[in-house]
């Protein structure tokens, strides 16, 4: 029998975007008082949970299938007389909640992301009525506001929540059903949190949201703060000598966005900013209401008002009706804007999006063969950006330890790995490096001698 103060185990499995690393983490941080220590491995565990992704159908068929295999885990556990809690949260519990309680009778609670910080009280009523296991209120403000001010660090770098919710509606995506609609936290509270990691050590902050630069916050002066208000107000917290913001959406990419790049240097060279595709045709489809022009202008903003900016971007290939000259189109956007990292895949029809029911649905190996092409361009994209770097001396921010022993490894400012061999002290501390080779996905180098001031 465990003793009752025995710590608790908890296994917390992640899906999707950072949003929902960030939600897993305060998930973590509101259990670490009841008694609650996370662990790696499912096996005993005292709760378990999912956080889920529904973004794909991939992403969400993964769940049941970790349903099932939890299933097992939670008998073996009863036999012995001890008891798992299995715990469905995140997009996917906020969009087949009730599907959920239907099919895997073994989920004891299942709740939204907007409902995290009902956590503790939803445990302990977990073994009552059926009716109350379901939590999928979309209630933000009260999320943010019930969330502990205490947080577990683990590392020179955190993410921030800033903004939640979409009010988009891309037609191909779920997020508008599963996060609600657009919600900023105020800049007080923000600042109060950003000041809370920062003594802990946090020197590199990434702000999140679905539509990060689309913040809105109430600031300190009661007037609504847009995001470069809120990254120029940021950089000033001692400690605090790098910002990110990721995801942006072209259409909320202003000026005054544009220019605290080039105004504010704890804003960092590396911006995400998700196109999708390169056809006109195809982009109004999707409802993303831009040009591939558009989003091309605002590249060349960026790029002028901070000529090394690494740009990152997400694209979808086979939207319904694609076809080669659409295609084609994204081929030669690529090329223009020149990215230093992105994500592509395939379109996933989502059940209750617009796009689920458009004509033109596109075979899935014309899907495969375009997204190769695609990856090998971005490949080769991501080569040439990697390989530039070499022969530069770059600032790293040392966050781990390295593979082998003797090493240590951080970002550079363009949110690449970079490995080098040094001493473990440097973890936490952002040292110049002067960079030596590249590969794929990260850059060797040698910490640069310390030099007498010139
Ligand atoms: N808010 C972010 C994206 C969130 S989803 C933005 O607007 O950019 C992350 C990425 O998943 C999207 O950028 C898109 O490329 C991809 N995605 C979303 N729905 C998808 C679908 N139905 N099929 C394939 N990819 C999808
Ligand atoms: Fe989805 Fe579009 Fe909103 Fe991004 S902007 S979360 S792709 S609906
Ligand atoms: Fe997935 Fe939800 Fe994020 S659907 S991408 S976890 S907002």
């Amino acid at each position: 029998m465990t003793a009752p103060n025995a710590p608790k185990r908890l296994y917390l499995e992640t899906w999707g975007c950072q949003m929902n690393v960030y939600d897993s983490e305060r998930m973590r941080d509101l259990l670490a008082p009841l008694g609650y220590a996370a662990s790696d491995t499912p096996e005993g565990a005292d709760l378990v949970i999912l956080n889920t992704c529904h973004i794909r159908e991939k992403a969400t068929e993964k769940v049941y299938s970790e349903i099932g295999r939890l299933r097992k885990l939670k008998d073996e556990k009863a036999k012995a007389g001890g008891r798992m809690t299995l715990a469905v949260a995140g997009c996917v519990a906020q969009a087949e909640g009730a599907e959920i309680m239907a099919r895997a009778p073994a989920v004891d609670l299942v709740f939204g992301p907007q409902a995290i910080h009902k956590l503790p009280e939803m445990i302990a009523t977990a073994h009552r009525a059926a009716g109350e296991r379901l939590e999928t209120a979309f209630e933000a403000e009260a999320k943010f506001d019930a969330l502990p001010d205490e947080r577990i660090v683990d590392g020179p770098s955190a993410f921030l929540s800033v903004q939640e919710g979409c009010d988009k509606f891309c037609t191909f995506c779920v997020v508008p059903y599963t996060r609600g609609a657009e919600y900023s936290r105020s800049v007080d509270a923000i600042v109060a949190e950003a000041r809370r990691l920062a003594a802990k050590g946090v020197r590199d902050i990434t702000l999140l949201g679905q539509n990060v630069n689309a913040f809105h916050g109430i600031g300190p002066d009661g007037q609504v703060w847009n995001l470069a208000q809120l990254l120029r107000h940021l950089s000033l917290i001692g400690g605090v000598e790098r910002l990110r913001y990721t995801t942006s959406h072209p259409r909320e990419m202003d000026d005054d966005l544009i220019a605290a790049h080039a105004d504010t240097p704890a804003v960092m060279p590396y911006l995400h900013l998700p196109v999708q595709a390169g056809s006109d045709r195809i982009l109004k489809a999707m409802n993303r209401k831009h040009t591939a022009a558009e989003y091309l202008a605002i590249v060349e903003k960026l790029r002028a008002a901070r000529a090394d900016i690494a740009l990152a971007s997400d694209f979808i290939v086979g939207f319904p009706g694609e076809t080669e000259r659409d295609f084609e189109n994204t081929m030669a956007l690529v090329r223009a804007a020149n990215y230093a990292q992105a994500y592509s895949f395939k379109y996933s029809r989502r059940p209750g999006t617009p796009a689920a029911e458009m004509h033109g649905q596109v075979a899935p190996e014309v899907a495969d063969d375009r997204l190769q092409r695609l990856q090998a361009l971005l490949l080769e994209q991501r080569r040439a950006f990697n390989a530039g770097q070499v022969g530069r001396r770059l600032p790293v921010l040392f966050d781990r330890p390295g593979r082998k022993p003797g090493q240590v490894q951080g970002r550079s400012p363009y949110q690449q790995s970079v490995h080098i061999e040094g001493p473990q002290s440097l973890i936490g501390r952002i040292a110049e490096v002067e960079i030596t080779a590249a590969t794929d996905n990260s850059l060797t180098g040698a910490l640069v001698p310390a030099q007498a001031a010139a």
